[in-house]
């Protein structure tokens, strides 16, 4: 071989190690324990805690739950929630009307108070046996995703009401945690006082099942696409194939990671049939969103 071929090999060689180290190593790992977790109130940060923070502040239990998102049973390290709310907020925020978790991957779920103050919640930190804190997400075609920072855990085991909530109340990644009033923090997605009682209905099942990933005039997650503005999803989809967008999108779109509505919620068929109700209504008042909430 000559030199100038060697030369050429080895620098082809060079490359190809190069790209690699850029492409095929895994990115540094992060350390969870470096991300602080904002918790807010009314428009300003009142605590950033880190979770060698919470550590510090609380001590974990493990807890058996059934994992909505896999099927099956699973144990977690957790922190109780009220005990950190208690640390994080000051004990004020059982009077406060919402509480809003905001995910890293745009996921923004709304949950009543009276929900934490009914039941036990759990911020899970890490998966009891310390393997890695992530999950295979069968509700998300199977997706493996990271669970950390915290992920909101319910003792569900003993619980037909928690199980039939479905996973909309398990948010995961979540790294900023809010209290709020759902009409202040989201005026543009409350149907017209006008509406029908049916649509009422459906605009409480879209709060519960569907504003975490979804917008309605730019309020809401910032997971999945909006569903109002400038065009209603009532509008474009025919009705039959809105019903099964809603209860079996894999039927309408291959490998879609939206979730069906869980079979486990009571009177499935009529809670569909308000949430497009819901949407219809929402058709006749269209606003531009400012989406100053997505972060
Ligand atoms: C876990 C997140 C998640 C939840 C919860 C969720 N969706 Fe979706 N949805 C998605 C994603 C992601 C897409 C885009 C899917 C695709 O294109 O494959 C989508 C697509 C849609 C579409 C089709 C929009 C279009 O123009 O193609 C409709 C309609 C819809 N969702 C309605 C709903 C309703 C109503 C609910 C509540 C019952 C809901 N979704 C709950 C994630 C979600």
């Amino acid at each position: 071989m000559s030199k100038r071929i060697s030369r050429n090999l080895w620098n082809i060689i060079l490359t190809v190690v190069a790209i690699c180290g850029n492409i095929c190593l895994p990115a540094p790992a992060f350390s969870q324990s470096d991300i602080d977790i904002e918790f807010r109130g009314k428009d300003q940060i009142v605590n950033s805690l880190s979770l060698r923070d919470l550590a510090n502040a609380t001590p974990a239990i493990s807890l058996k739950i059934f994992e909505i998102h896999e099927k099956k049973e699973r144990i977690y390290k957790a922190y109780p929630a009220r005990t950190l709310f208690d640390k994080a907020f000051g004990k004020e925020w059982g009077k406060a009307e919402e509480i809003v978790f905001i995910s890293m991957d745009g996921y923004q779920a709304s949950i009543p108070v009276t929900k934490f103050l009914s039941h036990d919640a759990y911020f899970a930190f890490a998966h009891d046996d310390d393997s890695p804190f992530t999950m295979t997400n069968l509700l998300q075609n199977n997706e493996v995703v990271p669970l950390g920072p915290l992920y909101l855990i319910w003792d569900n085991m003993k619980s037909k009401v928690l199980l039939e909530d479905g996973a909309s109340d398990m948010p995961y990644q979540v790294k900023s945690i809010e209290l709020a009033t759902f009409a202040t923090r989201f005026p543009n997605l409350s149907p017209p006082a006008k509406a029908s009682a049916e649509a009422q209905h459906g605009f409480l099942h879209f709060r519960k099942y569907c504003m975490a990933c979804h917008t309605i005039n730019g309020e809401g997650g910032g997971k999945a696409p909006e569903l109002n503005y400038p065009t209603s999803v009532t509008e474009y989809i025919k009705p039959e194939y809105l019903t099964r967008w809603i209860e079996n999108p894999s039927s309408i779109r291959l490998n879609t990671l939206m979730p069906g509505l869980a079979q486990e919620i009571p009177d499935r068929a009529n809670v569909t049939k308000e949430i497009i109700a819901y949407l219809k209504a929402m058709s006749t008042t269209k606003r531009s969103p400012k989406r100053q909430d997505i972060h």
